[in-house]
């Protein structure tokens, strides 16, 4: 009977352990147009980290067509994005000071990838999140729902 157990309790541990990680780390990407190839975005509260890497799979450079990753309250979007422009390029178009700024990846172009890690201890999963794009003129389109399940 022992022997039993162990023999289903290993596959078990094993799935529930590719599930935890698959769900804490996220890759999303986006090309020459504005928008990424996910709507939503779901993790686990168990993630005591979530990494979300960003691949821009265009060819257009960040002067261009610029993208990143932003993670704020869907109530702040608007104005993160609307301050973001002022912040101008060096600072990725986002002011990272702002306590609003969950998370943020630096701006890429085509070819290239960033990633952002960040704890989501302090979120309420009750509350609505949303990721963004804050390049200039992008966030108003380029943007989901990011969901701690
Ligand atoms: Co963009």
């Amino acid at each position: 009977m022992a022997r039993f157990l162990r023999l289903i309790a290993l596959p078990v541990l094993l799935m529930s352990g590719a599930y935890a990680q698959a769900n804490c780390e996220v890759s999303i990407s986006a090309g020459d147009g504005l928008a990424y190839d996910k709507n939503s975005i779901e993790v686990s509260s168990d993630c005591a980290e979530v990494t979300v890497t960003l691949t821009h799979t265009g060819n257009l450079p960040a002067a261009a067509m610029g993208h990143n990753w932003v993670l704020s309250l869907t109530d702040d979007l608007t104005a993160i994005a609307t301050e973001g422009m002022s912040a101008g390029a060096d600072a990725n178009y986002v002011n990272s000071d702002d306590p609003r700024v969950i998370a943020a990846s630096s701006v890429v172009g085509g070819g290239e990838s960033t990633s952002v890690t960040f704890s989501i201890s302090e979120l309420d999963a009750s509350k609505s999140y949303s990721f963004f794009c804050t390049f200039p003129g992008h966030w108003s389109v380029m943007k989901g729902s990011f969901v701690i399940s």
